[in-house]
């Protein structure tokens, strides 16, 4: 039963149901392929999108601004330091105004409230571009390319290593989501949130999946289907660069631990990667990695999330 997603706004994965995110996917696949054979289809003809980023981006500034065009529709792509923001003008009024000239704004926040309030006091649909807390577009692409190269999510096992941070969270919400078996390992001080925890472990019992959270990386890698990592010092982390990479050392995705995974198991990065550091030059471009292909999904789901909600 097709599910109606139209005038939503998309900030985390957790607000919505499986139904709805196999929408998604499902809409993802479609655009895909049509893509791939030449067909893109107007479904955003004629339409406005604001994607406003307050820290850097390559992908998602770039498969956003490509996806918006591909979708008919224009993408004003704006740093929010050129911003009357950066003045001053609160985050309310500037919702209340963009609203009033766009039919729906993409944003990357410091603070996930940010978005809540982009979302409360507009009235266009708001899509999270990465928040400290979450990053919804990110994971809803890695599903797709772990259902490309797996052929199914639930049952599989997903191990994830390092930082408890926002892409950890909504790996934990989409993984447990889909009935995977996701296994956490960070060093102790650096898990994810307790709410996120809480809220995934609700999520593994309704979907027959699980939710392991551990300090011991060779037990999360073990036997996983998929091994996922990201950086070590998030943006606007990067004080605690230097301490972060000495405790975090024993999470690193090298050879020797992936041996401990399947030995048909994908390995995903969202990038940027910090090669040496949360993972080796030989993982990266080695047989496992499906980076590029993982890199490139976030503009098919981007262009499904779009033309569902907007
Ligand atoms: N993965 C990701 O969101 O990359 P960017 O920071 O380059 O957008
Ligand atoms: N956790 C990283 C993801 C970058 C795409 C960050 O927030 O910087």
């Amino acid at each position: 039963m097709a599910v109606s997603l139209k005038g939503k706004s998309f900030l985390a994965i957790s607000d919505f149901s499986r139904e709805e995110l196999e929408e998604i996917l499902a809409q993802g696949e479609k655009l895909k392929l049509e893509h791939l054979a030449g067909k893109d289809e107007p479904l955003l003809k004629g339409k406005s999108i604001g994607v406003i980023f307050e820290k850097p981006s390559t992908r998602t500034r770039i498969s956003f601004a490509v996806g918006i065009f591909q979708l008919g529709a224009q993408a004003l792509v704006l740093n929010s330091s050129n911003m009357q923001l950066k003045r001053g003008e609160t985050v309310a009024d500037t919702a209340r105004v963009l609203s009033r000239y766009l039919h729906a704004i993409v944003a990357r926040v410091y603070a996930h409230k940010t978005l809540e309030e982009l979302r409360d006091y507009g009235s266009v649909p708001v899509i999270n571009a990465l928040s400290d807390y979450t990053h919804p577009c990110q994971i809803m692409g890695d599903l797709l390319t772990i259902k490309e190269k797996k052929n199914k999510l639930e049952g599989l096992k997903l191990a994830y290593l390092g930082d408890g941070n926002n892409v950890c969270h909504s790996l934990m919400f989409g993984g447990t989501k889909f009935g995977m078996h996701v296994a956490v390992a960070t060093p102790e001080g650096y898990e994810p949130d307790k709410k996120v925890i809480e809220l995934s472990e609700k999520f593994a019992k309704e979907s027959g999946g699980s939710l392991l959270v551990t300090h011991d990386p060779f037990e999360a890698v073990k036997d996983a289907d998929v091994v996922y990592t990201d950086v070590w010092a998030s943006m606007g982390e990067e004080a605690e660069h230097d301490k972060r990479v000495k405790v975090m050392q024993p999470y690193q995705l090298n050879d020797e631990l992936i041996s401990k995974s399947k030995k048909d198991s994908i390995v995903m990065h969202c990038l940027p990667a910090h090669r040496g550091e949360e993972i080796t030059d030989s993982v990266i471009d080695g047989p496992h990695s499906v980076v590029w292909d993982q890199a490139e999904n976030r503009l098919h789901i981007q262009k499904a999330i779009l033309s569902l909600f907007v």
